[in-house]
């Protein structure tokens, strides 16, 4: 028998339930689509008619949510009443490292996937299908069965129809900044689980704009370990690029070049490739702290030390830069401008979870610079939160160790003695070095983290470049 889903409810209105349930609804009219969340001030912001104000930036996001809110996507944080109307629900809730208790550091907090599971288990009304979405340890979903199985005989005495729940892994793939194309054109679709009649109710959503032969069915627990495994071995790629860089810089090979010539070879692929700062983002390291402490958990600590060294190389490429910064500033900058261009943790998005410039802004901050940041999309207050320091006011006023924020890249270079380039903003490919070049100090050195700028006509106008 097939079952035909008509109402989903997606708990979680972050940077995966928004853009996850906008495209689902706006790929199947016929379903009704509504995203909750406990915090307020998102889903009124989701719920803004000025879609600059959506609180997520990500391309052709807002077109999506002009086409389908308040059609069949709705917003709300009515979440008791929207879990019962549902009879598919995804779990998107967040999931960071946990920082108190047992596994501190390292373990995933499932405290917001528990009280989400509970209030499923209260809400929910005849059959239901729970879908995890969140990137979870391997073996969650029992947790999540566990839970809805005891509140269930917990509430049966008296109740006459009784719950009936199919718990799936449907881990999201997408990446911020492409996250819509990502989702409409996805390289496959993960859905594990055991219940045939779930698993089709699910496919049968994904079939409507997905190719069969990209939906992959799994166990449940090679789908949730194959999301933390997919994020291990992106994140590791990065990391090798990153040490390799550090080597070309020694010996004077480029690490483009080396970059081009090892991605050309099929086995190895072109993609994932670009060295940096390192990565950032709020998934990768928390994904491999978790894969670390479950590998601990199963005592396989040599492969949780394999893992470790990821982290660990992405941590010390972040510190590199800052050593060198300092290092062609004449040793010391204390009470020198430095101008940051670029502060979320890659281009187009406004996130900046994890971002390499949060520790290399700290760090400068240490060491007695005037920062002088720069976002397209991040706002002075998340940097603010991020940097745990207020911007010194009135903005013209500089002091040893402080950091303003201003709101275009010519303001932002103005007097600087270094300029760091940290997010690949399309904006800062085109960026006019002979205006920018009449406001600096000399020597002025750019930092070219992206290798995005065009070294060429920096050098014209006598910059020095330091780039990755
Ligand atoms: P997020 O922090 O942006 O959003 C999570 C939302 O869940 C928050 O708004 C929070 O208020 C809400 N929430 C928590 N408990 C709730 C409850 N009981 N009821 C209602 N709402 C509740 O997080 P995110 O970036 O969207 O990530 C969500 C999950 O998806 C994580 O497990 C993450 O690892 C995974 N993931 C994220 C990405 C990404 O690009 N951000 C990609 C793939 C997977
Ligand atoms: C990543 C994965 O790519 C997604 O598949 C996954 O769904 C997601 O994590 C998640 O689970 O949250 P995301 O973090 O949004 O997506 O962005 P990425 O494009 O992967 O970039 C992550 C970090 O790596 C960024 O800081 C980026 O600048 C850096 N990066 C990426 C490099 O330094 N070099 C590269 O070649 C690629």
């Amino acid at each position: 028998m097939e079952f035909k889903v008509k109402n989903i409810c997606c708990i979680g209105a972050g940077y995966v339930g928004g853009p996850t349930m906008a495209v689902i609804a706006d790929r199947c009219p016929d379903i009704r689509v509504v995203v909750v969340d406990i915090n307020k001030e998102r889903i009124n912001n989701w719920n803004n008619k000025d879609l600059k104000k959506l609180p997520i930036f990500e391309p052709g996001l807002d077109q999506i949510i002009n086409r389908c809110r308040n059609k069949n996507l709705f917003f709300s944080s009515e979440v008791d009443k929207e879990i019962a109307l549902a009879d598919m629900i995804f779990l998107s809730v967040n999931t960071p490292t946990k920082s108190s208790g047992i596994g501190a550091g390292q373990a995933s907090d499932l405290k917001w996937i528990e009280s989400s599971t509970r209030q499923v288990a209260k809400n929910a009304q005849g059959k239901t299908i729970i879908v995890e979405k969140s990137t979870l340890p391997v073996r969650t979903a029992e947790t999540i069965k566990e839970i809805l199985e005891i509140s269930n005989q917990d509430s049966l005495s008296g109740e006459i129809d009784k719950k009936k729940f199919m718990i799936l892994s449907n881990p999201e793939f997408l990446s911020e900044g492409t996250a819509i194309k990502d989702l409409e054109n996805p390289d496959r679709i993960l859905i594990g689980g055991e219940d045939e009649f779930a698993i089709n109710a699910l496919s049968k959503i994904y079939e409507r704009w997905i190719p069969k032969h990209k939906i992959l069915k799994t166990n449940l627990w090679s789908s949730e370990l194959s999301k933390l495994t997919a994020n291990a071995f992106l994140a590791e790629r990065i990391s090798s690029i990153n040490s390799i860089s550090a080597l070309c810089e020694a010996t004077g090979a480029d690490i483009h070049e080396v970059a081009k010539a090892i991605g050309m070879d099929s086995r190895i692929g072109s993609k994932f490739l670009q060295s940096g700062p390192g990565f950032g983002g709020s998934c990768f390291k928390k994904d491999i702290l978790n894969l670390i402490y479950i590998c601990n958990y199963y005592r396989l600590d040599k492969v949780a030390n394999y893992w470790e060294k990821v982290l660990l190389l992405n941590e010390w490429q972040q510190t590199r830069i800052t050593e060198k910064i300092v290092d062609k500033l004449f040793g010391t900058i204390t009470s020198k401008t430095i101008t940051i261009l670029g502060f979320s943790f890659k281009a187009n998005t406004n996130d900046t979870r994890e971002s390499p410039a949060i520790k290399i802004c700290k760090d400068l901050i240490n060491e007695g610079a005037c920062l002088s940041i720069y976002d397209p999309k991040v706002s002075p207050s998340q940097i603010e939160k991020d940097l745990n320091e207020k911007a010194t006011i009135p903005p013209n006023k500089k002091a040893a160790g402080t950091w303003n924020f201003y709101e275009s890249i010519y303001e932002a270079v103005r007097n600087a003695d270094g300029i760091v380039i940290l997010t690949e903003w399309e904006e800062f490919k085109s960026i006019d070095w002979s205006i920018v070049s009449r406001v600096t100090r000399r020597p002025s050195w750019i930092f070219d983290t992206r290798n995005i700028i065009d070294t060429e006509k920096a050098k014209l106008e006598n910059f020095k470049i330091w780039k990755i």
